[in-house]
């Protein structure tokens, strides 16, 4: 894909469901009893993979323009063929909580990224639980032999991981009594809304104000539900930067989820300075939504060079926007470091090399460390040949880069970006001014 500079963005967007929201409410609807409707559901390869895998046990699905309906049921079948989950490592992760809990074999594979991702971190709790899980080196394809007596338990999160809390939950679902996972930090907390909106009873609790225990009582049955999924908040990410970065812009971006636990990007940028406000705020989906509206411009810091610093508990709240941050970081007097990050080298890829490579390449100074980097600014940055990695964040944050630079690039593999936002090149073109 081709990308030359812009002159600024103006206009107004609304955006496809979020992906998060979509995976998680497709998996509760497949196992709810009735027919869930969801509107606005994500366009992504992601969500497209659980929906696939669901369909492979027998859930039915289909789709009316906008309006996907899950038929769920409370046992699932065994799937004839190994459930390929693609690139997706929310789906791998939540889905081996579900099929954790019938009593039979399940092959979970992916893509060759995925296939490289660590899944310890599932295994562990889903094997106290009592399934049993096969794989080499704790990488998929993983073989998971469920079992219909799961225990319950409590569970400290080694890592900070949605995905990881997700999976104990949906496995929590058929075990007989309180399963608790503890959290240092929240991270991103649709799975609890979500079930809370289906009417199983899950709590969260902060009992020394730090740590956070999310609580369920299993076994739960639940009835279909009707939901609008809320605008991504991480595809608006891209949009956001552009209309910050490129001098004159303004962006309205409607019907967009505002979740807490996924705004730390927002407050962030504000933080800074930046112009960004939300109005007409209300809950949809048990969720918050509103309008964000974003004018161009980042002011310098107080202190003249003072560095901005991004790390600790901010990080699990803006991982998916931290190869996006580092390019805003190019373009603040004072630049950007980043630490605490090293969960960004086992995402789709290593995105903290990709992000130093990439940037170097358009002549940024960069310094990368074992868990983050640092990003002098504000620095020219010139068009050049960039490398996706296969990643869709890489694809899409560099496309911002890429829109900000002198000259033009080109970015190798652009079409990833499908994995969670195939019309984003497209979207781009009606509010992009040349
Ligand atoms: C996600 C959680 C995050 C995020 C990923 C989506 C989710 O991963 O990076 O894109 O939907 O729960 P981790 O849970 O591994 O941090």
């Amino acid at each position: 894909m081709k990308v030359v500079p812009a002159h600024r963005v103006k206009g107004q967007l609304r955006l496809p469901g979020d992906k998060s929201i979509s995976h998680r409410a497709a998996l509760i609807a497949a196992l709810a009893n009735g027919v869930s409707q969801l509107s606005n559901f994500s366009t992504s390869r992601d969500c497209a993979s659980t929906l696939s895998c669901l369909e492979q046990l027998g859930t039915s699905i289909t789709r009316d323009n906008d309006i996907l309906s899950i038929t769920g049921r409370y046992k699932l079948t065994n799937a004839a063929k190994p459930l390929d989950c693609g690139n997706s490592g929310s789906t791998m992760r939540m889905l081996a909580g579900i099929v954790a809990r019938y009593d039979f074999s399940s092959e979970l594979t992916g893509d060759e990224s995925l296939r490289t991702r660590p899944m310890q971190r599932i295994i562990e709790p889903l094997e106290l639980m009592g399934a049993h899980i096969r794989s080499q080196e704790r990488k998929p394809p993983l073989t998971i032999q469920g079992s219909r007596h799961l225990r319950p338990i409590s569970y400290k999160l080694p890592i900070a991981s949605a995905q990881v809390k997700s999976c104990i939950l949906f496995a929590a679902l058929r075990a007989d009594g309180y399963t608790e996972v503890v959290e240092k930090n929240s991270s991103r907390d649709h799975t609890e809304r979500l079930f809370s909106a289906f009417g199983v009873p899950v709590s969260t609790k902060t009992p020394d104000g730090g740590h956070s225990v999310v609580a369920l009582k299993g076994p739960a049955r639940f009835s279909a539900a009707n939901f609008l999924i809320p605008g991504d908040i991480s595809s608006a990410a891209y949009f956001v930067a552009m209309a910050l970065l490129l001098p004159g812009s303004e962006l309205v971006i409607e019907g967009l989820g505002l979740n807490p636990t996924r705004i730390e990007y927002l407050s962030a940028l504000r933080s800074w300075g930046a112009n960004i406000t939300t109005s007409d705020v209300r809950q949809e989906c048990n969720e918050p939504v509103g309008t964000l509206r974003v004018r161009s411009g980042l002011p310098a810091t107080k202190a003249k060079d003072e560095k901005r610093i991004l790390s600790d508990s901010m990080i699990p709240n803006l991982i998916d926007e931290l190869p996006l941050l580092a390019v805003v970081g190019t373009q603040i007097p004072g630049g950007l470091e980043i630490r605490n990050a090293e969960e960004l080298r086992v995402k789709e890829s290593d995105r903290l090399a990709a992000t130093v490579k990439n940037l170097r390449e358009m002549g940024a100074e960069i310094e990368e460390y074992d868990d983050g980097l640092a990003v002098s600014g504000p620095t020219r940055l010139n068009g050049a040949l960039i490398d996706s990695y296969g990643d869709h964040r890489i694809a899409m944050a560099f496309s911002v880069a890429a829109l900000v630079a002198e000259g033009s690039s080109e970015i190798g593999g652009a079409e990833c970006v499908d994995i969670s936002f195939p019309e984003f090149f497209k979207l781009l073109e009606t509010v992009v001014e040349r």
